[in-house]
């Protein structure tokens, strides 16, 4: 039996380790559960689901960058009833905390989505996707301004006793000013960060290497923006965070809880090992062993500056 507790709390949410799967990279689950178990998780992510479904933006829609990737799926989802109807069934069968991410082109729409998924048990938080580079209507609309922010978690706090975390945008110059009106407004944790705007050019045929133009990057190459983003909302804010971007092994869960995180996600890993989450909760274990560390709750915001 170890000794370690890896056990973390997030709002009045208690996982049994760190490690979340970030959402649109593991479908609603069923698409990464033939390569982890689920159980061993300490949360999962859904696909943001909008009240519609949605068809997301043609292809090409992901380009492989150095050390990353670009992404314009634009919130291809099934949409939140059909959610309810096809999938929660499957996730019923799993001992895991399911956090529903959802999108939204207005405040009605985001309230409407939670209203319909919150008398489901399974459903154990929401995360509130403002922040998706990737559509025309919603997304950075929303998460590039304060008091939009501070609007649709006031209203969706208005509506769901479950824990509400806030997914926020990089794309933005202070981005504590964003997690302080969260706070504000009733939330009980930020996620930090969604993807960055970026774009790439074919220099054959001059043209967008996606067809959105501009997609969303993620993988290694924003790790040290995404420091950055949750180190400043950790010296600014009293809010726990959830720090996302570029997590490609153990190391990086230490260096995110380091600077401020009480857990996190992972993305764009999820592609190139779908196991490796996994992997990463015994050797966050062996870390903590031969450290010394008890609780590994102790790590979060232990910085030195
Ligand atoms: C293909 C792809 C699809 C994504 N879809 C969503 C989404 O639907 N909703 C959302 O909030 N974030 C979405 N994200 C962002 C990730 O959840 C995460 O915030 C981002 O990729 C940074 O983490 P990473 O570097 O570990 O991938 C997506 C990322 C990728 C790569």
């Amino acid at each position: 039996m170890s000794q370690v507790d890896l056990s973390v709390q997030i709002g009045s949410l208690k996982l049994r380790n760190p490690i979340i799967l970030a959402s649109g990279t593991v479908g609603y689950g069923n698409e990464i559960s033939e390569f982890a178990n689920l159980n061993n998780l300490g949360a999962i992510v859904t696909k943001s689901l909008s009240l519609k479904p949605r068809k997301g933006n043609p292809p090409q829609r992901i380009v492989e960058t150095s050390a990353g990737m670009l992404n314009a799926i634009g919130l291809a989802n099934i949409g939140v009833e059909e959610f309810v109807k096809e999938k929660i069934p499957f996730l019923k069968k799993y001992d895991v905390p399911l956090i529903c991410n959802i999108a939204a082109s207005t405040v009605e729409e985001y309230v409407e989505c939670t209203r319909i998924l919150n008398d489901e048990e399974t459903i154990k938080a929401f995360e509130i996707n403002v922040s998706c580079p990737n559509v025309k209507d919603g997304g950075l609309q929303f998460g590039n301004d304060v008091s939009s922010v501070g609007n649709v978690t006031a209203k969706v706090r208005a509506i769901t006793k479950k824990p509400l975390i806030i997914k926020l945008s990089p794309n933005v110059s202070y981005i504590s000013e964003f997690a302080k009106v969260v706070k504000d407004e009733g939330g009980d944790a930020v996620s930090a960060i969604n993807t960055l705007v970026g774009t790439a050019f074919n220099i054959f045929t001059r043209k967008p290497k996606i067809f959105n133009i501009n997609g969303g990057l993620s993988g290694p190459a924003i790790k040290p923006v995404a420091l950055a983003k949750v180190l400043e909302i950790s010296r600014k804010v009293n809010i726990p965070i959830i720090g996302i971007g570029g997590i490609m092994n153990w190391k990086d869960v230490i260096e995110f809880m380091i600077v401020g995180a009480s857990a996190v996600q992972i993305g764009t890993l999820n592609f190139i090992d779908p196991s490796a989450p996994e992997k990463i909760i015994k050797e966050l274990e062996d870390y903590c062993t031969t450290s010394g560390v008890k609780k590994i709750s102790e790590i979060t915001a232990s910085y030195i500056i």
